[in-house]
């Protein structure tokens, strides 16, 4: 098979003790095993078996997290009770300290993760708002743009800078369309979000300022402004390196927390838990004044389909985990480590001359995919980020298309692919588990294949093009 030619290099950067140990560590499984799971997950990252995997799964940072002993130990104190179980205050108490808020002030939910609490939101929402509305944003996130899409409201990027500058905070969101749209179409508008860093953006920071600026233009129009939190700790830090020098990381954090009335999170991420997620809501708010049913709905809701609100889907050693998590994910000592391990990683990748985005962000490299290809005939609608993670599969390695297939979309009328955004492969790093020399194996595979980028096939979807989050379901030949 051809594709087994393309990935028989040998990889060159790293000492052959090291691969030879990766090989050794993972013996049980043949290089023909791996292209035999590949073909029959129809090339789709998410449908291969991850004990086949050698080095990295790259594929999410979420949920991936290696837990401290600190958090190991705390969950032997949770209990499973089905009413306030012993973590369940303590949580309580951590949200309040790390984000300087207050139970008596703040409605909060949690989850067993941040689509469920988007979901709350939104489909408790829309059962309010006018038809036609539509949620700004600096950068949506796959599922919250199909939980604000599900309940037929129009989710919109006013898109963060992700072009090869070497500019700080790419994250942000463009005021002045902001303004603009607050301006034209201000009644069309519920509320105004921000993700926090920008994970479809590049992985890249929202400053301090834009942050208060978005607060400023949001009191003007009377409109409530709500923050996807899932990576706040890493957001401040770059605050921290680049805009507030003189504040600690948790004053970052209560100052970014000052300025919103509501966020949804998903600690799996900077909650640096295996599970869970939260909504929070200010009791006092535009928000809750427009649509005053709103709090009590999201309570039934959570009740519904969640569980108890004392646990919201959670077993009770996930929310002691989350209440360990929390205090280490304010740290400087680990934001530094964990942030330093994606830089290094970026410039290793930088280094070998694969195109990646820059500066690096938080939580991940990208590579850029348009220039991953530059000089063959691989089209965006060909969907070259797709092969390039289908082929580095039979090296064991798992990266994210986060591009031309995962938000693009079919137009049935046309027969045509429609994509005008980032073209990115990701390569997220997971909390506390890699150490250099992983992803450097990573990046010497991605290497490898780029030195033979007009030998990689085309991705062509076989089934699944039409489908709404189609890169979960999709399956491809390559070609
Ligand atoms: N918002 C952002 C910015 C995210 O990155 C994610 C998940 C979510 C919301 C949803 O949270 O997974 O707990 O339901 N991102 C993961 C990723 C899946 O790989 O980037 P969830």
């Amino acid at each position: 098979m051809q594709w087994e030619k393309i990935t028989s290099f040998k990889t060159r950067h790293m000492p052959r003790a090291y691969v030879n140990s990766l090989v050794r560590f993972h013996h049980e499984f043949s290089d023909k095993e791996r292209l035999e799971a590949a073909e029959k997950a129809g090339w789709n990252v998410f449908q291969f078996p991850s004990e086949l995997l050698l080095g990295g799964d790259l594929l999410s940072d979420s949920g991936t997290t290696t837990l401290t002993s600190e958090q190991l130990s705390a969950m032997i104190l949770g209990d499973e009770a089905y009413g306030t179980n012993y973590g369940y205050p303590k949580l309580i108490e951590a949200f309040e300290k790390t984000f300087d808020i207050s139970e008596d002030t703040y409605e909060i939910y949690i989850f067993h993760q941040g689509r469920a609490a988007e979901h709350a939101l939104f489909s408790q929402l829309a059962q309010s708002v006018p038809k036609n509305s539509v949620v700004p944003s600096n950068g949506h996130f796959d599922t919250t743009r199909a939980n604000i899409e599900a309940n037929n409201i129009e989710a919109l990027d006013i898109k963060g800078r992700t072009e090869q500058t070497l500019e700080h905070f790419k994250g942000n969101m463009d005021i002045a369309a902001l303004e603009k749209l607050l301006k034209e179409d201000g009644e069309r508008i519920p509320l105004v979000y921000t993700t926090i860093t920008n994970n479809t953006g590049g992985g890249q920071p929202v400053s301090l300022q834009n942050i208060k600026k978005i607060r400023a233009l949001c009191d003007e129009y009377g409109k409530p402004f709500f923050l996807d939190a899932c990576r706040f700790a890493e957001n401040a830090w770059f605050i921290k390196q680049y805009e507030e020098k003189t504040l600690s990381i948790h004053d970052i954090v209560r100052n970014i927390f000052a300025l919103c009335d509501g966020f949804t999170i998903s600690l799996k991420k900077d909650g640096l838990s295996n599970m869970g997620g939260a909504l929070v809501i200010k009791k006092d708010s535009m928000l809750t004044k427009t649509y005053p049913k709103l709090l009590n709905d999201i309570r039934d809701h959570q009740i519904l389909t969640e569980g108890h609100p004392t646990y919201g889907g959670l077993t009770g050693r996930d929310i002691m985990s989350i209440v360990e998590g929390l205090k280490t994910v304010i740290t400087e000592q680990y934001l530094s480590s964990r942030i330093g391990l994606v830089r290094a990683f970026g410039e290793c990748m930088d280094f070998l001359n694969i195109p990646v985005l820059k500066p690096f962000g938080g939580h991940a490299v990208y590579i850029d995919v348009d220039k991953f290809f530059e000089g063959t005939n691989m089209g965006r609608e060909d969907f070259g980020g797709i092969s390039l993670t289908a082929l580095l599969l039979l090296k064991g390695v798992r990266l994210c298309e986060l591009g031309a297939f995962a938000f693009g979309k079919w137009n049935s009328k046309t027969q045509k692919e429609e994509f005008n955004g980032n073209n990115f492969v990701r390569c997220a790093v997971p909390r506390n588990k890699y150490e250099l020399q992983d992803l450097q194996y990573v990046a010497d595979c991605v290497k490898g294949l780029h030195e033979q980028k007009e030998k990689i096939p085309k991705a062509v979807p076989v089934y699944g093009r039409e489908l709404t989050l189609r890169h979960f379901k999709a399956r491809f030949e390559l070609k």
